[in-house]
């Protein structure tokens, strides 16, 4: 049965009103990678860390699945074969339009982390840095998310998934942040045939075979439409 692994990037939330990383006027445009998304910075300024993730969890929290979301939950739901989403997001867009088999690489915004005990909970809407964590008392409780240097997580399913993947396809992300940029090219190494969604081209593109130019709520639809038909 064909199998179906499907990247996804910030691109396929923009629709639904986040914010994307490196489009003009995006997060990285206004603020700083290093000031707000590595260990260093959570250690030299844990409230600044805390309110840039704070603002973009309420964001999140306000935000709906948009029709990209909503295919790839319906292609799960009828396709007969394995269909798997690795999302870079840490939003929970996957999870509200109904997806069930879908790996935060970079972790989840509505997840807390204590940084003392690896003890996990669901992180309230607000952190702050001196919240303790409810497991052993630490206050050390950071974001459930993964920062630039930090391994990503949910590698030992990743892997094979892409290794055994008949369709690889990657949504909305524009192929600058590694492991997640290099997935394409491994799949297409390992037999998969590639297809990249995105409104322009990424710097990942020449690693697929197939492109679909357009936003993420028509392209993806359309082609789960196809999928389904087949
Ligand atoms: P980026 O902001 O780097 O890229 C978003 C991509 O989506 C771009 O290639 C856009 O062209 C494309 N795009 C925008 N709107 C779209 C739409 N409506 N339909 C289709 N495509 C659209 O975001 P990511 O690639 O997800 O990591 O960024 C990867 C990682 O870098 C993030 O997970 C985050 C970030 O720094 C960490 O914070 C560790």
């Amino acid at each position: 049965m064909t199998s179906i692994v499907i990247l996804t990037g910030a691109g396929i939330s923009a629709e639904s009103g986040l914010g994307t990383f490196r489009d003009e006027g995006g997060l990285w445009a206004q603020h700083r990678i290093e000031d707000v998304a590595t260990p260093d910075a959570f250690d030299r300024d844990p409230a600044r860390v805390h309110a840039f993730y704070n603002a973009r969890r309420a964001q999140a929290a306000e935000a709906r699945p948009n029709p990209a979301h909503l295919a790839l939950a319906r292609l799960e739901a009828k396709w007969p074969g394995d269909v798997l989403v690795i999302t870079q997001n840490v939003d929970g867009l996957h999870e509200a339009a109904g997806s069930n088999n879908v790996l935060h690489m970079h972790g989840e915004l509505s997840g807390a982390l204590c940084h003392a005990c690896d003890h996990r909970w669901p992180a309230p809407l607000v952190m702050d840095a001196q919240d303790a964590c409810p497991a052993c008392g630490a206050r050390a409780t950071r974001p459930d998310v993964v920062w630039f240097g930090e391994i990503p997580y949910h590698m030992d399913r990743i892997d094979p998934a892409l290794s055994s993947a008949d369709i690889f396809v990657a949504i909305g992300t524009s192929g600058n942040v590694f492991p997640a940029a290099a997935y394409g090219q491994h799949a297409r190494r390992m037999g998969a045939h590639t297809i990249e969604f995105n409104t322009e081209i990424s710097s990942a593109s020449r690693d697929f075979a197939d492109h679909r130019r357009g936003r993420a709520s028509e392209t993806v639809p359309a082609w789960v439409d196809e999928l389904l038909a087949t």
